[in-house]
């Protein structure tokens, strides 16, 4: 069933939980994610990055996805990732977005504020929930290479970000970035705790991937309510990739190909929605 993203997102903080958001590139990577929502009795929510949707094919995916979850029996939100674009953004809305980021966290401030305003404005006619980023987190979306971490988050200036921009999750850049750490990660606790202090919003870790058990607990534990995953989910379907396709490519068992990338995607979303639970 679909859940408001403000609500998801609440009631998470509320439990001292967090809501594990996976990137999904097909429907069978959704059905790997909402599957082990369900085994784990979890919401979840499904992204969409900026390049699935851009891509040919990509309109067609956020609806598809958005039908996925109506017919779950766990909470799902459906989230456009990562978007400067207005008018991308406008677009996912139309084709049944219920989240979408936008993420003006290349621009200076008053026009990271601005798109983040106007993309308040055009989500709230849809009933749909914004995220947005302040400080900068590096890496690249779907290309994963070496990344070292981009610029922190002020507390201060998010506090005055969030007033202003009204936005429902902001995301910070306390040491997290995507893809592959260049080095091992290293979070700003202490940062993490001030921001928290600062911002009365439910908070979002991207670049959950390559990070460890305890400091995903504990990111939790410090008030992150959302905690976005890609990188090792791309991983492990190109491992089960290698292993299965020799293994079906006798008689071209496709179906069964896709069942096992499903079932690889499900175990490790599972592994994050377990590390999230309150
Ligand atoms: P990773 O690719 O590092 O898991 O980050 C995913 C993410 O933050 C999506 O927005």
């Amino acid at each position: 069933m679909l859940i408001g993203f403000r609500e998801l997102l609440d009631g998470c903080r509320a439990t001292g939980s967090a809501v594990g958001a996976f990137t999904c590139y097909t429907l069978t990577t959704a059905a790997g994610v909402l599957r082990a929502a369900d085994a784990h009795g979890a919401p979840v929510i499904l992204l969409v990055g900026a390049g699935s949707y851009a891509a040919p094919g990509g309109s067609v995916l956020l609806p598809a996805l958005r039908t996925a979850a109506e017919r779950t029996s766990t909470p799902v939100c459906v989230q456009l990732d990562h978007v400067a674009d207005r008018a991308l953004i406008g677009r996912a809305l139309e084709d049944g977005a219920t989240a979408v980021m936008a993420d003006g966290s290349r621009l200076p401030y008053d026009a990271n504020v601005a798109l983040a305003q106007d993309v308040r404005a055009l989500a709230g006619r849809h009933g749909a929930g914004v995220e947005a980023e302040l400080g900068h987190i590096e890496g690249g979306e779907d290309v994963a290479a070496a990344t070292a971490r981009g610029a922190l988050t002020d507390p201060d200036e998010a506090a005055g970000f969030v007033a202003a921009t009204r936005a429902d999750c902001l995301a910070v850049s306390i040491g997290n970035a995507h893809g592959h750490y260049a080095s091992p990660p290293q979070l700003d606790w202490t940062l993490l705790a001030r921001i928290r202090e600062r911002v009365d919003v439910p908070l979002s870790l991207h670049g959950a991937s390559g990070l460890s058990d305890d400091d995903l607990r504990r990111a939790v534990a410090l008030g992150i309510s959302k905690v976005n995953v890609n990188t090792e989910l791309r991983a492990r379907l190109y491992a089960e990739l290698a292993r299965r396709v020799p293994e079906t490519a006798p008689g071209l068992r496709l179906l069964e190909l896709e069942e096992s990338l499903a079932d690889a995607v499900a175990e490790v979303a599972g592994e994050k929605l377990r590390l999230l639970a309150a």
